[in-house]
């Protein structure tokens, strides 16, 4: 089997839009792919987050993902931390990519020009790290959102710069783009579905039925909102409902509460198993544990591969 890589970072809550964006994928890929899933702890250090915020966030978001529908009987699950390589590999990427292809990415921007304060270098090469994270597994096939396919292009090239310099070695990674490759804001409709934009913009997983209703509620009703809710609804609503209030959308009849009540039963409906399963393992942390742990060990007997084969090649060695 092909293997697969993908990764996210422990910077906060889980929400819908990682979830169709990238999640879901990650779960619906299992039985087609060798697939190494990590919580890139390393990545979150790069924006101001509190130690003891961060290790809750990682168990917490092992548990989002095992209650979302990561088996662990299928895939590796792991802290990116707990594996050494990860930070190893990165440093020779660093010495291969030039700052310029750095300093254009748009996330890289975007961070930058939301800090007041000095920008940290990690933000700049924080593409290489995600670089090193994939190839330190050689994955072909990386499921993200659209907003990453720019730092997938750059994994690409880095690839292609070590194959080149050195020889062939490490595979050019495809992404694979799910349907909601660009999950909206339910506050911020022409802006992406973001942790960012605070609380309104965004619907948890963990959220619950009073915060999900007065979520829906308040989102934003122009055209575009509108779209992006009918969109929401036809990933966890039905068939025949969703193309009945297109139908009424396009001929002016929609109402909009109408609308909203339905996407929030169909989100309950969607949320209430995950839910059961996420009270489950936060009674049961130290399976968590123990699964991380057994995951990191696997990644690690990859990782060690990879970087004796890349000490090897390129003289550290
Ligand atoms: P992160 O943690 O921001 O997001 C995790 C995944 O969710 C997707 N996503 C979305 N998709 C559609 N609509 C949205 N509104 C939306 N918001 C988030 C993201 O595209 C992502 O796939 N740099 C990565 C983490 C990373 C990584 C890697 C990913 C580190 N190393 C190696 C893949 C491979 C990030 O910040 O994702």
């Amino acid at each position: 089997m092909k293997k697969l890589f993908s990764g996210v970072k422990p910077t906060g809550k889980i929400h819908l839009g990682n979830y169709l964006g990238a999640l879901k994928n990650w779960v619906d890929l299992q039985s087609k792919y060798d697939c190494i899933y990590s919580i890139v702890d390393m990545h979150a250090l790069t924006i101001d987050i509190h130690p003891d915020e961060l290790r809750d966030n990682s168990l917490k978001l092992a548990i989002d993902l095992l209650a979302l529908g990561i088996d662990p009987k299928k895939s590796l699950l792991f802290r990116q931390s707990d594996v050494v390589g990860h930070t190893e590999l990165a440093w020779i990427f660093n010495c291969l990519t030039p700052v310029s292809e750095l300093e254009r990415m748009t996330q890289f921007k975007d961070e930058a020009s939301k800090k007041t304060g000095n920008i940290n270098a990690g933000l700049l090469t924080y593409p290489v790290l995600q670089a090193a994270d994939i190839l330190l597994y050689r994955a072909e096939t990386v499921p993200v959102g659209e907003d990453q396919l720019q730092h997938l292009e750059l994994t690409r090239i880095i690839a292609r710069k070590f194959n080149n310099r050195y020889q062939r070695y490490f595979p050019e990674s495809k992404p694979i783009i799910s349907p909601a490759r660009r999950v909206m804001s339910l506050k911020y409709p022409d802006k992406k579905m973001s942790k960012s934009h605070g609380e309104a913009s965004y619907i948890a997983i963990r959220d619950d039925e009073v915060t999900i209703t007065k979520k829906i509620k308040k989102a934003v009703t122009d055209e575009q909102g509108i779209l992006n809710l009918l969109e929401l609804y036809s990933y966890f609503g039905q068939k025949e409902k969703y193309e009945e209030m297109m139908v009424l959308h396009k001929s002016n009849k929609l109402m909009s509460l109408q609308l909203k009540e339905e996407l929030t039963k169909a989100v309950l409906e969607f949320l209430k198993p995950v839910q059961e399963k996420i009270a489950y393992y936060e009674d049961n942390e130290s399976k968590v544990e123990k699964i991380l742990r057994n995951g990191a060990k696997k990644a690690q007997r990859q990782a060690d591969q990879t970087m004796a084969q890349v000490k090897q090649i390129v003289g550290l060695k």
